[in-house]
């Protein structure tokens, strides 16, 4: 293990962000994007409906962003803000809070400077050019902003980012322990931050792409020791956010977009800019051997945009099945993201929830159904389930009759496979979900439980609310928490 020390001693709370909300927000849901969030330390959390069930043992972290704005310059666009760490610990009849953000080098010097140092996802580097051409060749042009996902090894909590190494971080105390080689990762090697955990095996796959558009596939134990890695070119297809696992199979569906390399090179344009949709080409689909990292098969179907996918497996009859939400291009929903931090969101870009069938010895698509012909997201399986038959999706979905981006997500949904039923639970007038997460009971690990952190405007407040899996309805305990956490994006579960 090789974390390399980049954090300063842990400094008191709370921290050096005194500014009082409600600042003004132009949507309701924006409120907790406005102003960067404060860090907290351990704290006891205040029951404001319900009881916490007896079976929810061990830790839920979600990792998001925590400031959309520094020396008074916004970001470009949402993936651009400094990661930031909720953990909530449940067990012997406590809940407690701990907020964090993660104090990577650039987090660190940005701080120091009180303005904006680095080129992000969605921003041009600050500084000239010969500046900028110069950090190019040492590979600190950009900022590791830590600020995606959470995965939770047997020793450490790690901070993932879709651009480089992870930041590897203290499991109770959320302090950053520095960057994370794994022992094995070069130094700015990407580590994605969407790794699937095979629950027969434990074995960790994650991906990677780097600058010259190379997918990366790792391979590793339950402790992320390596133990095969392979590598498939792309030629100029720069993003890869995710994979789905599906039996013995890995499978990638890799949208058409294409990088323009010299505006990027030449700091005229973002990392977000600089994608290209180019709808001519398809999606492409490669399905992966789990075992050897060898292409079985390849094809190419109809164009469209995925972040996320739910979950694959092998079905009787010896096909992949898989569901995804699905958008109709990158250039709208990358639009929308951009204008997230502003709270005014004006360009619609709908993800639904598709399953599609492939026959993984040839690659060729046997079926794709739109399953939720309405705005969802964040699809979501029990960690049990991954790469196995399942028949239950959980996702967040915008309230019913929202017409466009304006509106946040608002409802909670349920598809049972089995029935063909989609389930939902209206979250109530003025109030926000994120990712749902599934988490099993300790004691009776049939049953489930859902977490979201929903953030309720008319209390001005953040709260973790639970439901139960199996009938999701009014939430069965709902908690709050200290102070306003920004909706984030994923999280997970560790177990006690
Ligand atoms: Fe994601």
């Amino acid at each position: 293990m090789s974390a390399t020390a980049v954090s300063p001693p842990s400094q008191p709370f709370p921290q050096a962000f005194p500014q009082p909300f409600p600042q003004q927000s132009p949507s309701a849901w924006h409120t907790p994007l406005a102003q960067p969030a404060q860090e907290f330390p351990t704290t006891p959390l205040r029951i404001l409906s319900g009881q916490v069930p007896a079976g929810l043992q061990g830790a839920y972290y979600q990792n998001g962003t925590g400031r959309l704005a520094r020396g008074g310059e916004p970001v470009g666009h949402w993936f651009d803000g400094d990661g930031a760490i909720l953990r909530v610990g449940f067990g012997e009849g406590k809940v407690t809070g701990t907020y964090r953000y993660v104090q990577t080098a650039g987090y660190r010097a940005e701080s120091a400077a009180h303005k904006f140092l680095y080129g992000n996802y969605g921003m041009r580097y600050p500084g000239p050019l010969w500046e900028h051409m110069a950090k190019i060749l040492k590979g600190t042009s950009i900022k590791n902003s830590a600020n995606t996902s959470v995965l939770a090894l047997p020793d450490k909590l790690l901070a993932l980012w879709e651009g480089g190494n992870p930041h590897s971080l203290n499991l109770e105390s959320l302090e950053t322990l520095g960057q994370e080689s794994l022992g094995w990762l070069k130094s700015g090697q990407p580590f994605s931050a969407h790794p699937l955990q095979d629950p027969l095996s434990g074995e960790i796959y994650n991906i990677g792409v780097n600058a010259q558009c190379d997918l990366a596939i790792y391979r590793c134990d339950a402790a992320c020791h390596l133990i095969k890695k392979a590598v498939i070119p792309l030629k100029d297809v720069p993003l890869v956010h995710s994979f789905v696992m599906a039996g013995p199979y890995l499978v990638f569906l890799i949208s058409p977009v294409k990088i323009n390399l010299l505006p990027l090179l030449f700091n005229q344009q973002s990392y977000a800019d600089s994608i290209e949709w180019r709808a001519e080409r398809g999606t492409k689909i490669i399905v992966v051997d789990r075992e050897s990292l060898e292409i079985v098969s390849q094809g190419r179907t109809d164009p469209w945009f995925q972040w996320h996918y739910g979950n694959g497996c092998v079905d009787a009859d010896g096909n992949v099945r898989l569901d995804f939400a699905r958008f109709d291009d990158f250039t709208h929903i990358n639009q929308v993201l951009r204008e997230v931090p502003t709270g005014k969101v004006k360009t619609v870009a709908h993800g639904k929830l598709h399953q599609l069938r492939i026959n993984p010895k040839t690659g060729q698509v046997l079926s794709n159904e739109c399953v939720i012909d309405r705005h969802c997201e964040f699809p979501q399986v029990p960690a049990s389930q991954v790469g196995q038959p399942w028949n239950v999706t959980y996702l967040i979905m915008h309230r019913d009759g929202a017409a466009t981006g304006q509106d946040w997500f608002g409802t909670l949904g349920r598809f049972d496979y089995a029935s063909d039923t989609l389930t939902t639970v209206d979250l109530g007038e003025g109030y926000y979900g994120s990712e749902p997460l599934y988490v099993a009971d300790r004691m009776s690990p049939e049953r489930g439980w859902l977490l979201a952190v929903v953030y309720n405007s008319h209390e001005t407040q953040s709260e973790l609310w639970i439901f139960d899996a199996q009938a999701i309805a009014e939430p069965v305990c709902r908690l709050a928490l200290p102070s306003l956490i920004p909706l984030g994006f994923h999280g997970t579960w560790r177990a006690a």
